[in-house]
């Protein structure tokens, strides 16, 4: 079967960082014979946004929807362009429309990345972090009143139904049972937040139950964030709300190195809508016309993309490419070499 993937390149180092990601999947396709049919868009992004006064067409979801997987570059151009409506026009109504409730993001200190954190060793982090992506603190549930005045008064909730919580800890419950660690970690904070998080803990140990082989255990985020950075050795699986889950998913990262390097994915399990596939990173308007940007978060996304799509030999066949490159490969001037964006996305296809 041929699957059918919309490539969004987006603004700035997106477009850059694309044909990579691209030349990536081509190759890991040619070499275990997968079917990939590419349509590219010119939107959403922030040229679309000057010339139309949006980031994109109104039937953008007609357009969209018999995709099997959308591959994301980035959005985001702010001398043009505000942050809040390019990344509202975009990426958020993707998350929400297509019902995208899973923010999945690989955490792996590899060999060859520097690491900011003392004394790690490739291997010390290797992480998922399951975020809920449609509900939870981010509800738009709320409102202002007396504007102006002494009494001004603002409110929004934070919105945790049963369906959405439940279906965001299977997941992760499941991801968990999978990997040879098999060890959960729940994002927390019953002590301070009262109602809503005693009830996250709940249906955790709920779910739980049907996964006796995955040892879970619970943090509270303020000390979560801490262990992130003084000892991420030991987590395997992240799981956490929107909010807490946006936070450690930047965290993350940031622990391993280089944000150059760092994919992720939001995803409709059920696969009733496509599943999106986008770097951390944004567009990077400060690189963006040099060719200097590292490709290899956009070529990783590659590889996740082609995991959902249901080939894992292709995942790790590009993961260790990706590998071997970061070892004795060309580098981006973000890991101290001289390499330009094709020269690293070159030298991946080839090894791939
Ligand atoms: P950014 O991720 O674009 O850049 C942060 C820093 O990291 C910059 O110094 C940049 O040069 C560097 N960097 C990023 N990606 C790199 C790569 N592949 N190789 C080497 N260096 C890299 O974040 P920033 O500057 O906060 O935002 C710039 C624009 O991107 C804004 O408009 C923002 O809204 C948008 N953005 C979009 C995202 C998305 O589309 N999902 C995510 C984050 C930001
Ligand atoms: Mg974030």
């Amino acid at each position: 079967r041929i699957h059918k993937v919309a490539v969004l390149a987006g603004d700035g180092i997106g477009k850059e960082v694309m044909p990579e990601g691209i030349r990536a999947v081509e190759a890991a396709a040619r070499r275990f014979g997968i079917g990939i049919e590419w349509a590219s868009f010119d939107w959403p992004s922030c040229d679309y946004y000057q010339a139309h006064g949006k980031m994109m067409p109104d039937d953008w979801k007609e357009q969209l929807a018999g995709f099997d997987a959308l591959f994301f570059g980035a959005v985001g151009w702010p001398e043009t362009v505000p942050d809040h409506i390019s990344l509202w026009g975009s990426l958020l109504k993707f998350r929400r429309q297509f019902d995208q409730y899973i923010n999945l993001r690989p955490v792996r200190l590899l060999p060859g990345v520097p690491c900011p954190l003392a004394n790690k060793q490739p291997g010390d982090i290797d992480m998922v972090i399951v975020r809920e992506n449609t509900e939870g603190e981010y509800s738009s549930v709320g409102g202002r009143m007396f504007e102006g005045t002494e009494r001004e008064f603002v409110l929004q909730e934070a919105v945790f139904t049963r369906t959405g919580v439940d279906r965001a800890l299977k997941f992760a419950f499941e991801l968990a049972q999978k990997r040879p660690k098999k060890h959960l970690t729940s994002a927390t904070k019953s002590n301070g937040i009262s109602i809503s998080m005693p009830y996250w803990d709940e249906r955790v140990e709920a779910i739980g139950a049907d996964y006796p082989e995955v040892r879970h255990d619970k943090y509270h985020i303020d000390i979560l964030a801490a262990r992130f950075v003084l000892s991420p050795e030991r987590f395997d699986v992240v799981v956490a709300s929107n909010l807490f889950g946006d936070i450690l998913s930047d965290l993350g990262p940031a622990c391993a190195g280089t944000i150059g390097i760092a994919p992720s994915a939001n995803l409709n399990p059920e696969r009733g809508f496509p599943s999106l596939f986008e770097p951390v990173h944004g567009s990077a308007p400060d690189i963006y016309g040099k060719n200097i940007a590292n490709p290899i978060a956009m070529i990783w996304c590659g590889a996740m993309m082609l995991d959902f799509l249901g080939h894992r030999e292709a995942h790790d066949a590009i993961v260790a490419a990706v590998e071997r490159c970061l070892v004795d490969g060309p580098r981006t001037p973000d890991l101290g070499g001289t390499a330009d964006t094709t020269a690293v996305g070159q030298a991946i296809a080839a090894m791939i």
